[in-house]
């Protein structure tokens, strides 16, 4: 039996999106929102840029990338540019995790790709990159969200490549370092490691993928939201703050919030650091935890924000699908109870796992503190079942 341990978290906020607020958030931070204001007034434009213009530079994006806002948060940008780009070539898609699978739905089912190549491995696993073929356009995440892998850096993307790289960046962009110059195209939300406000996506475009858009055209329709470039031609008001439909004044100060919070602790390298040292509390409780392992067993490749673990003892890996999720909602609803977690039972599509979000919008000491809880909960389900 367990001692309850008696430290909470101060934020029992750890879903995987959307994410904990920034410390310090208070609603009434947006008051000066521009709320029932035109988006198309200057001083709503004037934010809309803002978030542009800032999202840049405190990530150091390459200075010849151009940036907008999208419906549909990251979905919305992400498939923004397959119906808008894909088609020219080829396609090599990677899927490891929910997400990379979701993108293959759109590829095979949706757009009917022809001359396609899929690497799709199980949760946990990471496909074997030395198989890609960069003449074609490839789509990959950087970071699964679902199951705590990553890419470990760009170097399996070459410099030379012919076809545009399309990487759905959400859950690591401000996160991890990400290799710009080998994404062509580069998607996020706000919700995700900026704790923003769902809804809202963004969309990066190398010179490359500008150049796709200029020289081709799709044969199948492209819907207005998401309508980057018309007859061959960019839309240049999207990348200097007009949006393609109405966007929320709200939310756009909420990431505005966000990002003089990031600006104000130290920038970029400051949230990796952050978010890095909650993965090593984790790490150093499952190097000392007998009944826990990481979904992702290679440390190179494991993700610093949708952190995900697993139970190992035998007897609860020899029970049935049905048994085990019964188990870790009974576990992550006893945390829930104790307002000590929040939304940490795992992606309901991956294996039965615990998830903790680790951006840099978590309090490292939070993550540090619920750990132990775990453990408790874990000890309190274990006799209750007998
Ligand atoms: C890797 C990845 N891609 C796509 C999405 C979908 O993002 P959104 O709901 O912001 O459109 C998520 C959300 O969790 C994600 O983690």
């Amino acid at each position: 039996m367990i001692n309850k341990p008696d430290k909470k978290p101060s934020n029992p906020n750890f879903s995987s999106g959307p994410t904990a607020k920034r410390p310090g958030w208070s609603i009434l931070n947006l008051q000066s929102s521009l709320v029932s204001r035109s988006h198309r007034s200057i001083e709503c434009k004037k934010k809309l840029k803002e978030v542009i213009d800032r999202s840049k530079t405190l990530l150091e994006l390459p200075q010849d990338y151009i940036l907008c806002i999208m419906p549909g948060s990251n979905t919305g940008a992400l498939e923004s540019s397959l119906w808008s780009m894909l088609g020219a070539r080829g396609v090599d898609i990677l899927a490891w995790e929910n997400f990379g699978k979701d993108w293959v739905i759109d590829v095979v089912d949706q757009l009917k790709i022809k001359d396609l190549n899929i690497h799709d491995v199980d949760y946990g696993k990471l496909p074997n990159l030395t198989k890609v073929n960069f003449n074609n356009d490839v789509i990959f995440t950087w970071n699964g969200t679902t199951s705590g892998v990553r890419v470990p850096n760009g170097d399996w993307i070459p410099s030379n490549r012919k076809g545009l790289t399309i990487c759905d960046a959400t859950s690591a962009i401000f996160a991890m370092p990400i290799d710009y110059e080998k994404c062509d195209v580069l998607t996020w939300s706000w919700q995700k490691v900026l704790g923003g406000e769902a809804a809202h996506g963004m969309l990066a475009l190398s010179p490359r993928a500008v150049e796709r858009l200029e020289s081709y055209k799709p044969e199948w329709p492209i819907p207005k939201a998401f309508r980057v470039a018309e007859n061959k031609k960019i839309i240049s008001g999207i990348f200097e703050g007009n949006t393609i439909n109405t966007p929320s004044m709200l939310c756009v100060e909420d990431v505005l919030d966000t990002l003089n919070w990031v600006e104000k602790i130290g920038g970029l390298e400051k949230l990796f650091e952050r978010s890095n040292t909650s993965l090593k509390h984790i790490s150093n409780w499952i190097d000392n935890t007998p009944w826990i392992e990481f979904m992702n067993s290679d440390e190179n490749t494991r993700s610093n924000t949708g952190i995900t673990f697993q139970i190992k003892d035998e007897w609860f890996k020899k029970m049935d699908e049905t048994k085990k999720r019964d188990l870790m909602s009974k576990v992550t609803n006893t945390l829930a109870k104790e307002n000590v977690a929040y939304d940490i039972n795992g992606y309901p599509k991956a294996p039965p796992s615990f998830r903790i979000w680790g951006g840099g919008t978590v309090e490292p000491d939070d993550v540090s503190a619920l750990l132990p809880w775990i453990d408790w909960a874990y000890g309190e389900t274990k006799i209750n079942l007998d």
